[in-house]
């Protein structure tokens, strides 16, 4: 990751919108009087929003608002890589070059970055991308993956990534998640655990026979059944229910009835 540096272009003063503002004090609030300070980061981030990045001028308002010194506020902005000090591209990439991501092939799409892009915070001409590498994301189940605005975009490939690059530029619409047709983060091939295609019996269909056979004791443990598994048992043995499972555990089933 590239170390941060305030940018030498700030403008001359920073305020929240009227809108704005009254969101801020709703957000100050929930906190007991003397904590103000825990409601900076939502505070930073909704000025970020309203101005593209971070100006000086606006940590200082921040710090005004819930009376902090500014170097306390700047102390979070430079700690946190979500927070920009400096303008950003209107595609603001992130790019996790976290083990993960790394052992996935990150290394292929950084290539892809400075290719069309450049080096990291460099905004291009068009004022479309900059970029920057951070750590992990979160979704290392998806990796080599970006974050793009507040999207991400998962399973890349040199190929798939280069596709996405010029898509936005040609402003069609792109589509976050997995780029490599999976859905979520299943299996990449064929399942090889819960193949049993009664867990996913629709409502109303007939329960399976080991559930038909399912007496009170083991619906004790209903609460670790997948959701359609517990309907169905729901249906056939609701007196069973009542006296076999905890209140909490009723309470579940009674939801993901309401869901089904
Ligand atoms: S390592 Fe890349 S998302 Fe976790």
């Amino acid at each position: 990751m590239s170390a941060q540096s305030i940018s030498a272009d700030q403008p001359a003063s920073f305020e929240f919108s009227a809108e704005n503002l009254s969101w801020a004090r709703e957000q100050i609030k929930k906190y007991p009087e003397g904590k103000q300070a825990s409601a900076v980061i939502p505070l930073l981030w909704k000025a970020q929003e309203q101005h593209g990045w971070l100006p000086e001028p606006a940590i200082n308002y921040i710090a005004q608002l819930l009376g902090m010194a500014p170097i306390r506020v700047m102390e979070v902005v430079t700690f946190y890589t979500m927070f920009n000090l400096a303008p950003v591209g209107k595609y603001f990439i992130q790019l996790c070059g976290t083990t993960p991501c790394l052992l996935r092939g990150s290394d292929d799409l950084v290539a892809v970055l400075k290719k069309n892009i450049g080096e990291q915070r460099h905004i291009t001409s068009d004022g479309l991308f900059s970029w920057l590498e951070v750590e992990c994301l979160g979704a290392c189940a998806n990796a080599p993956m970006v974050q793009i605005n507040n999207d991400y975009f998962e399973d890349l490939s040199t190929e798939s990534f280069e596709k996405l690059l010029d898509d936005l530029k040609a402003g069609r619409d792109v589509t976050p998640g997995p780029q490599n047709g999976r859905s979520c983060s299943a299996p990449a091939g064929e399942a090889t655990s819960l193949t049993d295609g009664s867990l996913y019996a629709a409502e109303g269909d007939t329960p399976s026979a080991g559930v038909q056979a399912m007496g009170a004791d083991s619906l004790a443990n209903v609460h670790e059944m997948p959701a359609k598994k517990v309907v169905a048992v729901a249906k056939e043995e609701p007196a069973a229910l009542e006296t076999s499972l905890s209140p909490d555990t009723k309470a579940a089933i009674d939801d993901k009835k309401g869901e089904n």
